[in-house]
């Protein structure tokens, strides 16, 4: 797992804001926020439709940045960091999961899982053994040569998890990672985030569902950009 940072949380969020600029509109999406995660808490992001949540997920995985404020990871300051910079620590640090999986369907399970590695320039059998050990950690080892197509919802779902442990993150998010699935392949995912908790990750999750976010520790709810 990813080296720690003395004893600074995973998350800290110091009054951020975001505000997207359209044409002459613009909207506040977060206002002054200022939020902190610990290393090792499961917590659940909740709120209505067009709340803030997705935003907050991209500023946390540096996929965006704030307007104003300030955001660390692990003890980092974000906002001083290169493109490259930030590539390499969502490579390193943070394994995402999307509501639509976002696996390439034209490349198979293994394909899927076996790209993060080829990015981080694992080599040879080592790169061919981590893949399988993830293939077999969700169970999905016998299916490594089908396409996403020929695979049910949950079973992409566990590959697209597969692949966010490709490079052993300290931090998993994961925006609505059951929102389009059954409830029976929604508690399957649950139990594999679970477990991911308990081996010590951190993880963040956005979810509409009460059940789903009851797996949590702690819940933080967003109503207009602003904490609950
Ligand atoms: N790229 C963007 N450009 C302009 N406005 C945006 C952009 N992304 C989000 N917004 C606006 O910001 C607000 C927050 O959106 P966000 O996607 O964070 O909400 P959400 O809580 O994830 O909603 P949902 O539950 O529907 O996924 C919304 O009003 C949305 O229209
Ligand atoms: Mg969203």
């Amino acid at each position: 797992m990813g080296k720690t940072n003395g004893g600074a949380a995973m998350i800290e969020f110091r009054g951020i804001r975001k505000v997207y600029v359209t044409g002459n509109q613009s909207l506040e999406a977060l206002r002054d926020l200022t939020l902190e995660i610990g290393r090792g808490e499961f917590v659940s992001i909740m709120g209505p439709s067009g709340s803030g949540k997705s935003t907050l997920m991209n500023i946390i995985g540096c996929l965006d940045t704030p307007t104003e404020g300030e955001y660390r990871l692990e003890g980092r300051n974000v906002a001083g960091l290169t493109l490259d910079q930030l590539a390499a620590i969502r490579n390193k640090t943070i394994g995402f999961v999307f509501q639509n999986f976002n696996l390439l369907p034209y490349a198979t399970a293994w394909e899927n899982v076996e790209l993060p590695l080829l990015f981080n320039g694992k080599k040879g059998r080592q790169r061919r053994e981590r893949v399988a050990e993830l293939l077999s950690a969700v169970g999905l080892l016998d299916w490594k040569e089908h396409r996403p197509s020929e695979l049910s919802g949950g079973q992409q779902q566990r590959i697209a998890l597969a692949r966010a442990l490709a490079n052993d993150p300290p931090l998993i998010l994961a925006d609505e990672p059951t929102g389009n699935l059954d409830s029976k392949s929604g508690e399957e995912i649950m139990a594999l985030l679970g477990r991911l908790w308990r081996e010590g990750r951190t993880i963040v999750m956005v979810t509409h569902d009460d059940r789903i976010a009851s797996h949590s520790e702690r819940t933080i709810s967003l109503f207009d950009g602003r904490l609950e």
